[in-house]
């Protein structure tokens, strides 16, 4: 039997140990080939096959999954794109009337530490509007795209993170920006709260131990910590570890 093709949408360290699993254990039955919006300079290198650059839609989608002969979906991207994971929903179809069986690889949220003093908010707009009542000097992980939001807030201090340096300034009126790439550690985290007196942490609810630690600072100094809501998944099989969904890839090889 030839190998079956499996597509992984990626950009997230679940899709990269799961290509790197699959590779491991099952390379002989199953060729992986791992999508990437394209968005880093240098693109991560992966096992198996990689393809860059939007599919150009759904319509994209469907042709690129009938050329290459896809017989299996994993939708690994993260928790707040859900262009694409709607995208893969429609251009998979239903795989009982011919589509492509696809599953939704979705990790769990973070846990809360008793201790930790946290509230999840619907969107940007809504984090921008109720920073203002506690906050003074805010730790920014949600990276450039929301920035917009918070432009009107002059009276807070705002410690931006962002993966690369942007090209134009944030619409902020008085900011930091420092960059960092996930993973990060605890003992970086603590300091970097520490070192710019942060009183609120404000943060996608996406989960995940690459970016755990913040949370876990946050919540053992007591600093606030805003949460933006998750989008809600795709209707669809779905799996919250990379164990999951290996089981669901063997499972069809
Ligand atoms: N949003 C985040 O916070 C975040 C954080 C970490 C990693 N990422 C990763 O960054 C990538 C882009 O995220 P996003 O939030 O911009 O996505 P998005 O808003 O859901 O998607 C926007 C468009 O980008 C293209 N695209 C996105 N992911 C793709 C992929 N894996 N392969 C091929 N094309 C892709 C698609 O273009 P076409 O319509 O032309 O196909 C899609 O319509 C994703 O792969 C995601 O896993 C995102």
């Amino acid at each position: 039997m030839p190998p079956r093709h499996l597509l992984i949408l990626g950009g997230t360290g679940e899709a990269r140990e799961l290509a790197r699993r699959v590779h491991l254990m099952i390379g002989k039955r199953v060729r992986i080939t791992t999508s990437l919006a394209g968005r880093r300079a240098v693109p991560p290198t992966l096992a198996g096959d990689v393809r860059c650059g939007g599919f150009g839609g759904i319509q994209g989608m469907m042709q690129y999954l009938k050329e290459n002969a896809v017989d299996l979906v994993v939708d690994a991207t993260h928790p707040f794109s859900p262009t694409i994971s709607d995208h893969a929903t429609v251009a998979c179809g239903d795989p009982h009337a011919g589509g492509t069986p696809r599953l939704q690889l979705v990790r769990a949220p973070w846990r809360f530490p008793p201790s930790a003093k946290w509230i999840e908010v619907d969107d940007f707009a809504s984090c921008a509007n109720y920073l203002p009542q506690f906050a003074k000097r805010v730790f920014l992980t949600t990276g450039v795209r929301g920035l917009d939001a918070f432009s009107g807030l002059d009276d807070l201090w705002f410690l931006v993170r962002l993966i690369d340096a942007p090209t134009t300034p944030p619409p902020l009126a008085q900011y930091q920006i420092i960059t960092g790439r996930p993973p990060y550690m605890l003992e970086d985290e603590r300091a970097i709260l520490a070192e710019h007196r942060i009183d609120a942490l404000v943060a996608k609810n996406a989960g995940g131990k690459a970016t755990e630690a913040k949370i876990v600072a946050a919540a053992e100094t007591g600093v606030k910590i805003v949460l933006i809501r998750r989008p809600p998944p795709e209707p669809g099989p779905t799996a919250e570890t990379v164990d999951e969904a290996f089981a669901w890839v063997e499972a069809r090889v």
